[in-house]
């Protein structure tokens, strides 16, 4: 027997992600034959109020994706259990191992970061640990380098790395995938993905939503270790990677490091110039009144709800392309996406008379709302006009839209939850899409670089009205160098 073990299985990664991921594999007939589902927790309720209330979770996520059915439902509850553990105790864990017995075990740790040395450590006792387990961990694995390697010393004491699925679940969104088929699986990209065709890349996620109650968490780590540690940092490899020579987890992480290790430090004399730090303060977000950070958090605060970053990568296909990053809290929308901004032209021979600004290519990765990859080139604008007008047109590259090439429009497939890539393939060993020690170690590494240039030069959130694209300065940062964050459609 196959088993899955959620502990903190109560919490509300596991009732808003993982459960509803879990069912929607179910759904589409994906989750291995004959997997057990094993909800752990502290508390001390029976399996069947445990149950009652997956089912509340998931049924209510399956409803407003229209992926909801009673058969699905009753194939995953034959899966679903519960027991009651002290995660941190061997002798706690002890009835769960028997439960699972000597069959592939995949434990995912879906609780407080500050548990998982103990927990590891538990579970190679109770015999969690042994060949036939893995662990996954979510994010955040310590708050800077050297947590992260005291977290990650205790993990690697139970287990071996092959063994241990680090969770970036930004690396399970379809289009991050569509990244790599884009730039791996075409040939006429390569030649123009460099110093000598790219101007610079931005990677922009925005988020409506504010801190809110999660601030005990949110206060320790802000901006800078809650999303760019991690995510823009993972999105940054996958743009600017050398092609692996395989797909498999190494050849692919490999890479990736690499990438990590040419990130040119952020020096306390370049903090100003290159970083911004923002907190929001009362504004309107999505048509509601909306608190200031601080009054959220009951208390004055120098953590940044949004960072903003210029990155110069110091290799040879980089040097001189800017990566510049930003992420923050109530922004005016949830928007993810990587711009690879081309140069313009050398030399027009349109931008005459009112022919119209011609526009250099742009290539637009869009993560959210829409799964898009999408390329705007400029077009001659149809018409007898002698003179001749251009107009940039935006191209689909992806099946989001309808331009298949057969003329037929193809209904997209559902929005899968990252969760749901990442799940099946942790369970499947297959480690490609997580995060290798190395990877953790290198990023931490930068982030507090940055974090310490930070401390030293004093520099200090600047305000930002919450439903506003961050500080001035974010506007700044660009605009030194003479260009814009994207705002417009084409
Ligand atoms: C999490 C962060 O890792 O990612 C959250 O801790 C953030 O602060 C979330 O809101 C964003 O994820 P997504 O998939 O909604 O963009």
């Amino acid at each position: 027997m196959a088993a899955l073990i959620l502990f903190g299985g109560g919490g509300d990664l596991a009732m808003r992600m993982l459960l509803p991921s879990l069912y929607f594999l179910e759904h589409d007939g994906l989750l291995p034959e004959g997997l057990k589902i094993i909800g752990a927790a502290r508390s001390e309720e029976s399996a069947d109020d445990y149950i009652a209330k997956v089912h509340e979770a998931v049924k209510a996520r399956a409803e407003a994706d229209q992926a909801w059915d009673e058969t699905s439902w009753s194939r995953m509850k034959a899966r679903l259990d519960y027991l009651a553990v002290d995660a941190t105790s061997p002798d706690s864990l002890k009835p769960l191992k028997d439960k699972v017995g000597d069959g592939e075990v995949t434990s995912f740790l879906a609780v407080s970061p500050s548990l998982y040395a103990r927990i590891v450590t538990a579970m190679k006792a109770a015999g969690l640990a042994d060949k036939n387990c893995r662990i996954v961990l979510e994010k955040p694995v310590g708050r800077d380098l050297k947590s992260f390697l005291e977290i990650d010393d205790a993990v690697a004491h139970a287990f071996s790395e092959d063994q241990v699925f680090r969770i970036d679940h930004y690396l399970g969104k379809e289009t991050v995938q569509n990244l790599i088929a884009l730039r791996f699986g075409n040939t006429i990209f390569e030649p123009l993905w460099n110093n000598l065709s790219i101007d610079h890349v931005q990677i922009t996620i925005g988020e409506t939503v504010g801190v809110g109650d999660r601030w005990p968490y949110y206060d320790e780590y802000g901006a800078l270790r809650d999303m760019l540690q991690n995510h823009m940092l993972q999105l940054l490899c996958l743009v600017a990677m050398e092609p692996p020579s395989d797909l498999d987890p190494d050849s692919v992480r490999n890479e990736k490091v690499k990438v990590l290790r040419s990130l040119r430090p952020v020096t306390v004399d370049e903090a100003e110039r290159v970083t911004v730090r923002g907190q929001y303060v009362a504004g309107v977000s999505e048509g509601k009144p909306a608190k200031g950070y601080d009054e959220e958090r009951g208390a004055e605060s120098d953590t940044e709800t949004f960072v903003a970053v210029r990155a110069d990568i110091d290799n040879w296909r980089w040097a001189g392309v800017p990566f510049f990053m930003r992420t923050g809290k109530r922004l005016p929308e949830k928007r993810t996406e990587i711009v690879i901004q081309f140069k313009p032209l050398p030399h027009s021979i349109f931008d005459r008379d009112d022919r119209g600004e011609v526009q250099a290519n742009r290539m637009v990765i869009e993560l959210q709302p829409e799964e898009d990859i999408s390329l705007t080139v400029m077009n001659k604008r149809p018409g007898l006009d002698r003179r001749m007008q251009l107009q940039p047109i935006k191209m689909s590259l992806s099946w989001g839209v309808p331009n298949s090439g057969d003329g037929k429009s193809a209904a997209p497939p559902r929005r899968r939850i990252a969760y749901e890539r990442l799940l099946l393939d942790a369970m499947a060993g297959d480690s490609t899409l997580f995060v290798r020690r190395d990877e953790a170690e290198q990023a931490w590494k930068w982030v507090d670089e940055v974090s310490e240039a930070w401390a030293e030069s004093g520099l200090k959130p600047d305000e930002y009205v919450a439903g506003t694209w961050g500080p001035d300065s974010a506007d700044m940062l660009m605009m030194r160098t003479g260009r814009d964050w994207n705002t417009t459609d084409v």
